[in-house]
Parts: C-alpha cells; structure tokens; sequence
C-alpha cells in the first residue's frame, strides 16, 4: 500500500550525471520499491546525451546494480520502476527544445510537477526561464536545486535573483541532503522531546562540540566541479554549517518549515566572523597527498584523473566556530570535513564538562567527561558516555557508552536522505529545505574566509591519504587543551 497520496511527474534535470545516478535515481527506485510513491508517479530523464529510451535504461540498471545493497535490486522490481521512466534527449539552453521535446512528456495537465535541477546552478537561472516562458511552472509546480548554489556570497546572490524572476519562494526547495538523514532528524527529536537534555544544552555545561565528516574516497572522476569548489565549497558551507545549526538552534515555536528556517538563520546570524588574523588561527586547509588506505597505496590529489598538478584546491577543512549568543558564549564548535581520511565517518559530538571537582581516583579526567554522540553514518544513531564504577575491589571508575538508539529501529533499514527528501518535495513539505536567507548568510559568513585564500596565496597544508587530515588541525584543539574524538 503507498503512503503517497501524489501522483507527479518528476523531471530530473542532469540526469545522466554522477548524482542522479548514485543517489537520485536509486533513491526513487527505493521509493518505488517500498510502495513510497504513487503508482501514476513518472520520472522523465533530461539530458544532452543521445540516449535512446533503451540505451538509458542500460545505464540506469547498471548504477542501481552497483550503487544498491544486493538485497535491493531485483529484476520484477526493475521491470516495473522502468516503466516509470522516460528519457528527454534535449540541450537546457535551447528554449525551443522546451516546446519540441520536453512538453511532449508532460501530457497530464493536473498533475503536480516538480523540476529537479541537478546541474551546475550556472544553469538554474535558464532552466527557470524557459520552464516559466512554457507555462510550465504554473500551479503546484516547484523546483528543486541541488547544491552549491553559486560559489561565493556574490554568485549565490546572482543565482537567486534569476531563479526568483520566474518562482515565488514557496515554489523553491533547495536541498541540502545532509537534512535528511535520519539521526539529524532524530537529533531534533532528541532535543526536542524530550526535557532531560534541553537543560544542558548551553554553555555552562557543554564544554565544546564536534562535528566531523570524514570521508575515505578521493575526488573520484569529479574533478572538473572539485578544482573550483574544493571543501570548503563543498561541503563546510552546506552540510556542516547545516548540522551545526541543527545542534546550536533554539526549540522552535513550532515544527513547521518556517520556524526551524527562522531559528537556523539566527543561528548563523550569531557566528563569529572570521577575518583578517582569525583566519590562520582558526581555519585548517589541506590536500591530500599519496597515502594508504587499508594497505592500499592511494594517489595525491594532484595525480588524480582531471585534476591540475600544481592545484591549491583543498580536500580538507577543519575549523573553530564561536557563536555570540546567550546560549553558546564561550562553548566553541569545532567544524572538519576531509576526503581520503582513515574512516567514512559522520559524527556530531557534544562534549560535557567535566565535574567540578572529582572525588575518584582519573588519569584522564577530561576523556570521562560525559558525551553524547550522534552518528549520522555508518551504523547510524546516538551513544551516551557516563562513568561507571569498575567491577571488584576499590571505587575507580570508566567510561562506559549506552546506546540510546532502540533496538527496533537498529533493525530497520535506514531509507537514503534523498529518498525523505524528494518523497517531501514530491508531497510539497518544504521543512528540510534552505530558505534563500539561509543560503546567503551562509555564503556571507563564509566568503571572507575564501576571499582572504585567494588573495593572501597562502596554501593547502599536504597530509597524507590515509590520516586525519594536517598536523595543524591537531593543533587546532590541542591549542585549546583538547583532542578530536578518535584521537581519544
Ligand atoms: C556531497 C559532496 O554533497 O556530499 C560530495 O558534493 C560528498 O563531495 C558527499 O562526497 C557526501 O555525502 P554522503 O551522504 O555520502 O556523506
């Protein structure tokens, strides 16, 4: 039985690239596997290639049957998904191909249609104009765009403006995917539905938080957007900022799309600004260079396919972040993300303070400092840190980790961020979407920081593949009397 009650028609631009293949189209393909969607739901491929409908078909198989868990893919399951699927061969550019070759497949009139744009967002403003020259985002029509959306506070600025020439805002459902996973959702009910945390949750019991997202992969075949984003782009000014305001966020009024977006913005309305000197002591930038990774030699960024040999793009990040507000005056967050780190890791740690003062006999007060831990990946959930008495003789005491996840729902399998998020902009609930002014005080906040790079021509710090990223992120906490979690 389905739980969607929409029929839609999805047209999925860029559908022929790396995203739609590894996430978008295996996610909808767990969508319809699940009963998810509705059965009139249709997906119609748009891309340049000149794919007939069968070639597509060949490639989409072959990306579930690598990017699936076995135990997902079948061949009834397919047979019925691909029935669901179009292909549009046309270029996004060419107004009259909106006419000639899109129009052609959107023949049910009544049915909400939802744009998802996985393109370069240099592409967003076209896109939206010819969809709104052809009438076609009229009634409950919205358009999904991929991030990053411009890349600096200026483009972004840009991007918007055009998009909003042809979409009202409630139309408009940027992604960020990091929002749909489910322990960042479980984080809100953690926080939220419970009382026994919201009592600690500030400075004067938290001592500082981490939020890591490591990754073991290298650039893979992205170069060619990788060069000009790099980390910081790619994933410091989305996803962690993201996570960061998930954690540092006051309960909201409601859990409605408008008061989480209000409580986010001030979130980021309330960081510090780093600029000038702040920017050397608490920012961390580094490229990997040749490592290991589980006794493999991996190669340097420099030497992978598409990249340019004397590149200063960085492949790792990692930073201290102050925010100015009641809540968290002097609790700094201390933001990393990394490719060809030793782990794919995905972790938000709220460290405790210590006691105040111990009556037991520690070697290492701070490490039996209460923690809680959420792992948004792999193995999914949430851990608590307490100390318990050491069994035997004496009173000394150790750290001990509770799992808090039930046991059901470690059982379960954990759904794709992608498959919530497009099944809500299917069904049009914009909740775990970016409000323009999110995107754009996110970009303002982080621009200085990028422009201080391009110009001071300082440069990525080398690590080795294989190893949590710089000496210097090290150093970053170890300034501050304090160790990355897995250093522990
Ligand atoms: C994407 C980035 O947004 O997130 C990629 O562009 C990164 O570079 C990916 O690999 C990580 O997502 P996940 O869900 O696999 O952790």
């Amino acid at each position: 039985m389905s739980d969607s009650t929409t029929a839609f028609e999805l047209i999925l631009f860029g559908a022929a690239g790396d995203l739609s293949l590894r996430k978008l189209i295996p996610s909808l393909y767990c969508l319809h596997l699940d009963q998810r969607i509705h059965p009139e739901g249709r997906i119609i491929a748009v891309a340049r290639r000149n794919y007939e409908r069968e070639d597509f078909l060949k490639v989409v198989k072959k990306a579930l049957i690598k990017h699936l868990n076995v135990d997902l893919f079948d061949e009834e399951t397919w047979n019925s998904f691909a029935k669901r699927l179009s292909y549009a061969q046309m270029d996004i550019t060419d107004p009259a191909s909106y006419d000639t070759t899109l129009k052609h497949y959107l023949n049910r009139p009544d049915t909400p249609k939802v744009f998802y744009l996985a393109t370069h967002s240099d592409m967003y403003g076209v896109i939206c104009q010819h969809l709104y020259s052809h009438q076609m985002l009229r009634g409950e029509a919205r358009v999904v765009l991929e991030k990053p959306i411009g890349m600096d506070y200026q483009s972004a600025v840009e991007v918007c403006k055009e998009v909003d020439k042809y979409c009202n805002e409630e139309q408009i459902y940027r992604i960020d995917h990091y929002l749909g996973k489910e322990t960042v959702q479980n984080l809100l009910a953690l926080r939220f539905a419970n009382s026994i945390f919201e009592h600690q949750w500030n400075q004067r019991y938290i001592d500082h938080i981490q939020i890591t997202i490591a990754e073991t992969l290298g650039v893979e075949q992205r170069a060619g957007f990788y060069e000009a984003a790099g980390a910081m782009r790619d994933m410091m000014q989305n996803h962690l900022l993201q996570l960061l305001c998930m954690v540092a966020m006051e309960p909201p009024a409601q859990l409605n799309a408008e008061s989480i977006r209000d409580e986010k913005v001030k979130v980021l309305k309330a960081l510090k600004p780093i600029t000038g000197e702040l920017i050397n002591a608490n920012v961390v930038r580094g490229q990997y260079q040749e490592g290991s990774l589980n006794g493999q030699p991996t190669p340097a960024y420099r030497e992978e396919p598409g990249v340019n040999p004397h590149s200063d793009t960085e492949t790792f990040v990692s930073m201290k972040v102050e925010i100015d507000n009641w809540r968290w005056a002097g609790t700094p967050f201390y933001l990393r993300t990394g490719k060809r780190l030793p782990d794919r890791a995905c972790e938000i740690v709220i460290q405790f303070k210590e006691v105040p003062h111990s009556v037991f006999e520690l070697q290492h007060p701070a490490s039996m400092a209460n923690k809680l831990i959420f792992r948004l990946q792999p193995d999914d959930g949430i851990k608590l840190q307490l100390c318990e008495k050491r069994v035997g003789k004496g009173m000394s005491v150790k750290p001990v980790l509770l799992n808090l996840t039930a046991e059901h729902a470690r059982k379960d399998r954990v759904p794709d961020a992608y498959e919530r998020l497009l099944s809500d902009a299917i069904e049009g609930n914009p909740t775990l979407f970016l409000r323009e002014d999110e995107l754009l005080t996110a970009w303002q906040w982080i621009d200085p920081i990028l422009k201080a790079w391009e110009h001071s021509g300082s440069r990525p710090e080398f690590y080795h593949g294989g190893i949590w990223g710089p000496a210097a992120s090290t150093l970053l906490l170890a300034r501050d009397g304090r160790l990355w979690q897995e250093n522990h």
